[in-house]
């Protein structure tokens, strides 16, 4: 069995702690605040890809799987961080991105300069049809996901992603081979496992058949539906490199898998016979993003987000575990994203942190995720680096949108919000670096910050760090992680209650992003074990005032 941990941190290494001042946050940097992490209640710390990459797709298009990109830092540099944080009880998960690699990776320039080249194999690569692309998939990046290899015009390779990250080909079992061995390589550096990325794109059908045309109306389909389609085919390759890799090592795994998944399928990716330790509980954001552009999406009501939520931590197969995320690098701030306007500040902050802190699962804290930061407010497209959000930009400009109204669009759903260098002080560029910042700064960086927060006993950092303590008190553990969720009946669209069940505990977790005060029974002997807000309580009853939350654990019965 792998290690139990109680509160996980997703750290982004360009934008947390810049150790040099060349403005890019390094491995140094983010060693230097691990205590910080620690005071969270920090024990799983995953760490986005530092490994040496052209940043095509900020880490995400890898040239080279064994080296650390110098941008942060070296391998020593590693090693050392990897070993500051076991001093304090930090495991580090690293972030294992093979569903492709990079155009400049040495396999991709192998394949270039002879298809016929053993690394050849490891890539997909096919001949056009009828002077066309092979097939009519949409790369996750815009257009197709073809593109004539370099050098030889008749023949094309594939990527799901952008031109520069070709996908790997799993089905050649050398190139499974070389992955596992840079994984097991990982792992006797003191690695504890791997957050996997995009892993179910590698379920593909090689015949790359047409698929029929989808919403946005280029003709083409999103490449996800061939992975939905195949992933059969991904679970016999991940099943492989669990009994090959990660069973021997005993791993930590989570997966980036996109829902919905039924319960059947489910039972292969997480629970004992399961191919991954965790997964992300994407429900709620699959919803939010299925549609053609960020210019059609429409927010979410609180209560769809519950309702989601809820039926997620309900589906999860016994002994499964649920990776919670209500942010991360790929999306806005939870707090601009999820809740209502008028709770998009401190206090709404706090009260989410109640119940992402108390749902079932392994929270994953988002950098800034426990500053309560928001999104930013973005002046024009160039503050923006993110590939994506050139792609987004110009999908609405073409639907229409004037640039203002497209710029917008960006400054709610966009990846960039996140991506912002963490503000740990109100000191010039947030104390982030003494040199310029590679991205700009959080218009209220000043006002929320880290050194603010410190010793505010009202700061969302504060309520994180309570929150963090909480879960590990050691009788609390396998009720916060593993036990059933009950919903409470709602009393309002902008309430989420619920009771966490294991044998006699009962614990009772209610927040209140409304605008009246909600109240509910609750017993004089009720241990209250966190609160934030107005929380009035009188004998047997207890009131919730706006943007307050409790946690109560019942007596037994
Ligand atoms: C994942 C990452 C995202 C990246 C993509 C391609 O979704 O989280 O940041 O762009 O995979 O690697
Ligand atoms: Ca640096």
């Amino acid at each position: 069995m792998p290690q139990h941990f109680h509160t996980a941190f997703e750290l982004y290494p360009a934008s947390f702690f810049d150790s040099n001042g060349d403005g890019i946050g390094d491995l140094q940097g983010a060693a230097q605040k691990l205590p910080y992490l620690r005071r969270l209640g920090v024990d799983l710390l995953w760490i986005c890809p530092f490994c040496l990459s052209p940043g095509v797709d900020n880490g995400y298009d890898i040239a080279d799987y064994q080296m650390v990109d110098p941008r942060f830092g070296t391998l020593d540099d590693f090693d050392a961080l990897v070993a500051r944080a076991k001093d304090l009880g930090i495991a580090v998960l690293m972030d294992l991105v093979v569903n492709h690699c990079s155009s400049e990776h040495e396999w991709f320039k192998r394949a270039c300069a002879d298809p016929c080249c053993e690394e050849a194999g490891f890539f997909y690569l096919r001949p056009g049809k009828n002077g066309q692309m092979p097939n009519n998939l949409r790369s996750n990046f815009g257009g197709s996901i073809w593109d004539p290899l370099p050098g030889h015009d008749d023949l094309y390779y594939c990527h799901f992603y952008a031109k520069e990250q070709p996908c790997l080909n799993w089905f050649n079992p050398e190139l499974r081979a070389r992955i596992y061995a840079m994984m097991r390589w990982w792992l006797a550096r003191g690695v504890a496992g791997f957050r996997i990325d995009t892993i179910m794109s590698i379920g593909k059908d090689p015949s790359f058949p047409d698929y029929p045309p989808d919403l946005v109306g280029d003709g083409r389909c999103a490449c996800g539906a061939m992975n939905d389609a195949c992933q059969d085919t991904a679970l016999t390759f991940l099943r492989e490199m669990k009994a090959q890799v990660l069973s021997p090592c005993d791993a930590f795994t989570v997966g980036e898998v996109w829902g919905p998944l039924p319960p059947e399928k489910l039972k292969q990716l997480i629970g004992p016979d399961g191919v991954f330790t965790a997964i992300f509980d994407f429900s709620a954001r699959s919803e939010l993003t299925c549609r053609p552009g960020f210019y059609a999406y429409t927010p979410m009501p609180l209560k769809r987000w519950r309702d989601l939520t809820f039926a997620a931590a309900q589906r999860t197969p016994e002994g499964g575990l649920l990776a919670l995320a209500v942010e991360n690098h790929d999306s806005p701030r939870a707090v601009s994203c999820w809740l209502p306007e008028s709770m998009r500040n401190s206090s709404g902050a706090k009260a989410l942190a109640a119940v992402l802190m108390t749902l079932p699962g392994l929270p994953f804290i988002y950098q800034g995720q426990e500053l309560g930061m928001t999104n930013v407010h973005f002046n024009s497209i160039a503050e923006m680096p993110d590939i994506q959000s050139a792609e987004e930009y110009r999908r609405a400009l073409e639907h229409g949108l004037t640039p203002d109204q497209a710029l917008s669009v960006l400054n709610r759903w966009a990846r960039d919000h996140g991506r912002v260098p963490f503000p740990w002080s109100s000191a010039p560029q947030g104390g982030f670096t003494t040199g310029q910042p590679w991205m700009r700064l959080h218009q209220d960086y000043a006002a929320v910050n880290a050194a603010v927060q410190d010793d505010d006993p009202h700061s969302v950092l504060t309520a994180y760090r309570r929150l963090g303590q909480l879960r590990r008190r050691p009788e609390l553990q396998t009720l916060l992680q593993y036990s059933a969720l009950e919903p409470k009946d709602h009393q309002q669209d902008l309430e989420i209650a619920f009771f966490r069940v294991h044998g006699q505990q009962r614990l009772f977790t209610a927040a209140n992003f409304g605008n009246a005060a909600l109240t509910y029974q609750l017993q004089a002997d009720a241990e209250m074990l966190f609160t934030c807000g107005t929380v009035l309580r009188r004998h047997d009853a207890c009131a919730l005032m706006p943007g307050s939350a409790l946690i109560a654990l019942l007596p037994e019965n």
